[in-house]
């Protein structure tokens, strides 16, 4: 068996895995330009390497050489080649990497070489000697070359095979991006050194306990300077608990952290202590006693341009997005990340879920497929030595408060020992693993892409799936349960996102859960004529490939956050105003309310007629609080509508809410004289233009473009029934002074089932009203994307609106909807999602202006609802026909949509469709819209 198909991890020189630190101890960075050849097989011959190309190390070879060095693959479930295991394609993608460096004059004993990350499996030379072998693509190896570096030059050469047996382990749902993508680097090891170090800081009753645990030269000294703390052992044997007394603790919210270092002779090693005690009563998973609340997001690494190699300014950039976004945990999905990301975790403050660099998801795609590694004594030790570089590589850090063994292997023995491993090297942070259903080996209870059904079972009965026995229901009835995935926010969507929210706070066992995903993994690339654009799979050729399912991010390819986000973070946030105004909930788990503003402003008809700060009395974590407004705040208009909105904002917004204080009230268009305006075609009825204004229309839409959610969904038999080549018959035409009624019959090729629409046009005292009744006829067994009216102008640049926004909302997406005025260019009114797909609509419209030439009314219907609108480039059809926002035609049309009502968004992507409250059923509907020129 060759040494990249054997069921080894690594070569058995490999050093025992340690923690990962900052220390005064000499390295030198191999990171740089390195020389590059690529063979298509993995059994090359070694060849001189003056003449190859320069690579950058960290990289991906896919991602460099413009398709000469091959291109990424993505595939989600299946392997890209046969499931053969241990073995692998002759067809085995190898590049071969080689640098000289200098060795510098280090005072040490002894000389390491440390790969953090490397896909998938490597060989390494040093002057020609084979060093070892590494495997484990994003787990950190180390080799002592003590003995075989010389002083001055040296060469050293790492060949990289793209595939090898470590790949059956590493089937997440992402690109295939072979190569050294994390650092290299030489560390000297001075003879005085700390080996390695796990200072435990944990909390109890306002104050701090330390557990260290040191190998070394000893003596050896920990000091935390700010805690005036110093102790020196002489020996192992002296190394105990320390008592710290008074702390600060860490938490998601309030990330204090304290400098410590531990200090042998010849070597000091910085860590950050954040002291907390994690803990798991009954069915709670606390941390310092509190019970934790997931409001969380899975993290991959993905980058547009460097794919998985890390860059601080980004990753950093990142995560203050999420904190910005009342995000307070990551599920590091499904691999520890660079090692430099938990420090970024416990600096800004996010509880995570730190999960080993584990999946065999491609064994279930195919059903003949029974060898699945989970259960298979070969594998036993390449599981259980990932699980221990995880851990050990980052068991220092305080964010870290689940571990998890990995994603999506079938369940097994190999997995059994993995978890058992964790229990007895960290007793304080509890073991996580979805795939264990029963809880047989880990502690908490997990799912992914619950229904709510089952997650309100979850909550009382204990079970939401079948397969498992009562006495193992009764063991997960006292588990803490976390929705580890959630929310597939793929393209537009998800939906539900509050549901889910009402449903965690409602039952005390749930703690919340983790959004897949948070970031789209979009590579820019470009056509062949140049255009940029962000590929998904199938768009590097790809004999296999899954799409666009790797685009489910709430962060957009190029960084913008997608409205799916913005919602997110309006239904998490921190501080929940009550139903009527003057009460409140802090749903903080460790700090009070004492740096948050709180601030009311008033609007009639959208217009702000007032504003003020609020003073409200500290709220404790956790708790409620009452508080007073002043009049001026809640007076009400007269006419119009007046709307009182309280924000309370700590540095972003963290918590918002609307009130309406004036009444609805009827609203009734009397008929005037005339038809403002209008100009209809005396055939069919149909408008041709409002003043000046050249419009066309109205067309019955049903059709929208199938969202990623849709597509999964309800879009087969939307396509089935015709919705997206609806035919429009005029029945009728009866042009009058005063009015103009239009009957129209609208229904698909092959069928008999039809909407009959009537368009009715009058006067009204400044311009012209449309009222639409559409009826359904039998027959309808589907749901509907839409119902609403479609427009055509020529051109708009810029619109102005009274209604909802700023983004677009949906029947089961619109917590961070609000009612205001709005103002945007129409190409900003839309979302460019990876896959272009419906975009844009806005219920609830009040007045639109179009160009300041046209405005759009709407007229409550008798419940106050009225119609909502979107503004597009191109039509239903046209998005839906494209793969990628520029395959879209060019376009000099604008495309103005006035629905009375859309189907919601759902998550059926990955998940439960849309519910049904929120879907739209066939109904007969009708609404009034007006138009005018503005004066
Ligand atoms: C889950 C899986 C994730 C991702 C997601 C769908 O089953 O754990 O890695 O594939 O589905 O996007």
């Amino acid at each position: 068996m060759t040494y990249y198909e054997d069921f080894s991890p690594g070569s058995a020189n490999r050093l025992a895995p340690r923690s990962w630190v900052r220390s005064t101890a000499p390295t030198l960075s191999l990171n740089g330009d390195w020389k590059f050849k690529l063979w298509p097989h993995a059994d090359a011959p070694i060849e001189d390497p003056a003449n190859w190309d320069t690579l950058p190390v960290p990289s991906h070879w896919v991602l460099h050489g413009d398709g000469e060095y091959g291109r990424p693959i993505y595939t989600n479930v299946k392997y890209p080649f046969p499931v053969d295991p241990p073995y692998v394609p002759d067809a085995n993608p190898t590049g071969d990497h080689f640098r000289t460096f200098t060795l510098p004059e280090w005072d040490v004993d002894r000389i390491v070489l440390r790969f953090d990350g490397v896909e998938s499996t490597y060989k390494v030379w040093l002057n020609g000697t084979e060093v070892g072998v590494g495997k484990g693509s994003r787990l950190p190896t180390e080799f002592d070359v003590t003995d075989l570096v010389v002083p001055g030059e040296n060469s050293l050469l790492v060949r990289v095979h793209q595939w090898s047996s470590a790949t059956y382990l590493e089937d997440q749902d992402q690109w295939w991006l072979p190569g050294i993508f994390r650092d290299v680097t030489l560390l000297g090891r001075p003879s005085a050194r700390v080996e390695d170090v796990w200072v435990r800081a944990e909390f109890a009753d306002g104050h701090g306990v330390l557990t260290p645990e040191v190998t070394g030269s000893f003596p050896i000294t920990l000091s935390v300077p700010s805690l005036d703390l110093s102790v020196t052992w002489q020996s192992a044997a002296d190394v105990a608990p320390i008592e710290v007394g008074a702390v600060e603790p860490w938490s998601a919210e309030s990330p204090r952290l304290y400098d410590c270092t531990v200090s042998a002779a010849n070597e000091t090693v910085h860590l950050r202590l954040g002291f907390r005690t994690v803990r798991i009563e009954g069915d709670q998973f606390l941390v310092n006693d509190r019970k934790v609340m997931f409001y969380g997001v899975n993290r991959h690494e993905t980058h547009p341009v460097l794919g998985r190699v890390f860059d601080e300014d980004y990753v950093r950039e990142n995560l203050l997005l999420m904190k910005r976004h009342n995000i307070n945990a990551i599920r590091t999905s499904h691999y520890p990340p660079d090692p430099r990301v938990l420090e970024l975790c416990d600096e800004l403050g996010l509880w995570v879920m730190l999960e080993c660099d584990l999946e065999t998801h491609g064994f279930e795609h195919d059903q003949s497929i029974v060898d699945n590694p989970s259960d298979d004594p070969r594998w036993h030790e390449q599981f259980l030595d990932r699980m221990r570089r995880t851990v050990e590589r980052d068991k220092n850090h305080p964010s870290i408060v689940i571990w998890s063994l990995g994603n999506e292997c079938a369940n097994g023995r190999n997995l059994a020992a993995m978890a058992q491993w964790t229990h007895e090297r960290d007793p304080g942070r509890p073991v996580h693993f979805e795939r264990d259903l029963a809880s047989a080996y880990t502690d908490m209870h997990s799912r992914m892409y619950a229904t709510m059904e089952e997650l309100a079972q979850i909550g009382t009965t204990g079970c939401g799936h079948g397969d498992i026995r009562p006495e193992e229901i009764v063991r997960q009835q006292h588990r803490p349960f976390v929705h580890c995935e959630f929310g597939h926010a793929m393209g537009n969507g998800a939906g539900s996102l509050a549901d889910y929210q009402a449903v965690y706070e409602r039952y005390p066992r749930l703690h919340g859960g983790f959004i897949w995903e948070w970031r789209d993994h979009g590579i820019l690339t470009k056509t062949a004529d140049g255009t940029p654009f962000y590929a998904y799979g199938g768009d590097f050729g790809e004999v296999v490939h899954d799409g666009n399912f790797v685009m489910d991010g709430m962060v957009l390819s190029d960084g913008a956050p997608s409205p799916s986000l913005v919602e997110y973070a309006a239904v998490i946030a921190p501080i929940v105003f009550g139903d009527e105004p003057g009460t409140l909930r802090s749903r903080y788990h460790s700090i009070d309310t004492s740096d948050v503003r709180f601030t009311w402003t008033r609007t009639d008809d959208g217009v702000e007629v007032g504003r003020g700060e609020l003073e409200i009395l500290p709220v404790p974590p956790g708790e409620s609080g009452l508080f007073e407004l002043p009049q001026e705040a809640l007076d009400v208009a007269v006419d119009g509508e007046t709307w009182l909105t309280l924000e309370a904002v700590s540095g972003h917004v963290v918590g918002s809410r609307q009130y309406r204080l004036s009444p609805r009230r009827p609203v009734s268009v009397t008929p005037g004289e005339g038809l403002g305006g209008a100009v209809f075609d005396p055939r069919t009825g149909s408008l041709l233009r409002i003043g000046s204004v050249a419009i066309s229309g109205p067309r019955l839409e049903l059709w929208r473009a199938p969202t990623d959610n849709d597509a999964r969904a309800g879009e087969w038999l939307w396509r089935e029934r015709g919705l997206d080549r609806l035919e429009h018959r005029v029945r009728d035409v009866r042009i009058g002074d005063d009015e103009v009624i239009v009957d129209v019959r609208v229904a698909a090729a092959t069928a008999a089932r039809c909407v009959d629409v009537t368009y009715h046009w009058f006067g009204v005292s400044d311009g012209v009203a449309l009222r639409v009744d559409a009826v359904p006829s039998h027959g309808w067994d589907c749901t509907w994307p839409r119902i609403g009216v479609r427009f055509e102008l020529p051109s708009v640049d810029r619109v102005s609106w009274f209604g909802t926004g700023p983004l677009e909302s949906y029947s089961d997406s619109s917590t961070a909807a609000r009612v205001g005025r709005f103002d945007s260019s129409v190409d900003d009114l839309n979302v460019v999602y990876a896959k272009p797909q419906e975009t844009g609509h806005r219920p609830e419209l009040r007045e639109l202006d179009l160009d300041n030439r046209l405005r759009i009314g709407t007229v409550p219907d008798r419940t106050g609802h009225r119609p909502g609108f979107s503004l597009s480039r191109h039509t239903p059809q046209q998005i839906a026909a494209a793969a990628h926002p520029h395959e879209l035609p060019p376009s000099d049309r604008v495309y103005l949509f006035l629905d009375n009502a859309q189907h919601g968004l759902g998550s059926a992507a990955c998940g439960p469709d849309v519910l049904p409250q929120y879907a739209l059923y066939p109904a007969a509907h009708s609404f009034t819209i007006t138009f005018r020129n503005p004066s």
